[in-house]
């Protein structure tokens, strides 16, 4: 495996935590020759390529789309679909046939709800590219799905709810649980679990598919 995040230091540590044999390569999603470079990097070291998970993505800030910074627009448009557009565009020619490429979403890849123009924008974008990217790849057995995650416990999540809700976190995060029919969080092993899935030939027929994994709260 070879993990791909902006801080050298910050990438050592999760390799350490995710074992030995674990490679890490920084780079920024938003620039095209580094992206190509860490795909390179991964066959170069690893030998092949067989799954690739495009998972880097920022969130913004939550205000109403007459109020939205245009900046901060173009900046998550820049990491979550322009990002995911790079990784498609290198990692799947350097792809084995029979791979699979994951592109994390989100619930309000499916949904939305106020004051999130530019994440749910942006997550709705990237169904569009891995539609598009599943159809061009079925030739070669390249399987592309988008998985889209409900409110996962970690701290991108608990900053975006005390944001949205304006509430301590403990409450912020009980105003969100409301909303959600199985009334919790995810952690983030239920979302690995799902992007496990996808990654294996457990899902050797899924292609061109949404999964959520949000607790119902897109239904
Ligand atoms: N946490 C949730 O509840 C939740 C729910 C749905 C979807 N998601 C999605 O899951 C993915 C992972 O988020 P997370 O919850 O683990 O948060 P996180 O902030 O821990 O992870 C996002 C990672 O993306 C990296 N990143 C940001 N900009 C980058 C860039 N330009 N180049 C390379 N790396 C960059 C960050 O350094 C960070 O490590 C994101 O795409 C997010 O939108 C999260």
């Amino acid at each position: 495996m070879l993990l791909v995040d902006l801080d050298p230091g910050a990438l050592e540590r999760a390799a350490e935590q995710v074992g030995s044999g674990t490679e890490w390569f920084a780079a920024d999603v938003t620039n095209a020759e580094q992206v190509r470079a860490a795909v390179g990097a991964t066959v170069e070291r690893l030998g092949r390529l067989d799954v690739t998970f495009a998972n880097a993505g920022v969130f913004g800030v939550v205000a109403p789309v007459s109020e939205y910074p245009v900046e901060m627009f173009e900046r998550v448009l820049a990491v979550n679909v322009l990002g995911s557009f790079l990784v498609a565009k290198y990692a799947l020619p350097a792809m084995q046939d029979g791979g699979s490429l994951i592109i994390n979403s989100s619930v309000v890849g499916l949904t939305s709800d106020v004051g999130i123009a530019a994440y749910a924008t942006s997550k709705h974008a990237v169904v569009g590219l891995m539609r598009t990217a599943a159809k061009e790849m079925a030739a070669r057995g390249i399987r592309v799905n988008t998985i889209h995650p409900g409110p996962t416990d970690n701290e991108f999540q608990h900053k975006i709810e005390i944001e949205a809700v304006g509430a301590s976190r403990e409450e912020s995060a009980r105003a969100f649980e409301s909303m959600i029919p199985l009334a919790r969080h995810a952690s983030p092993e239920e979302i690995a679990h799902a992007v496990v899935f996808l990654a294996s030939d457990e899902s050797a027929f899924m292609t061109g598919a949404t999964l959520a994994v949000d607790g119902g709260l897109s239904i």
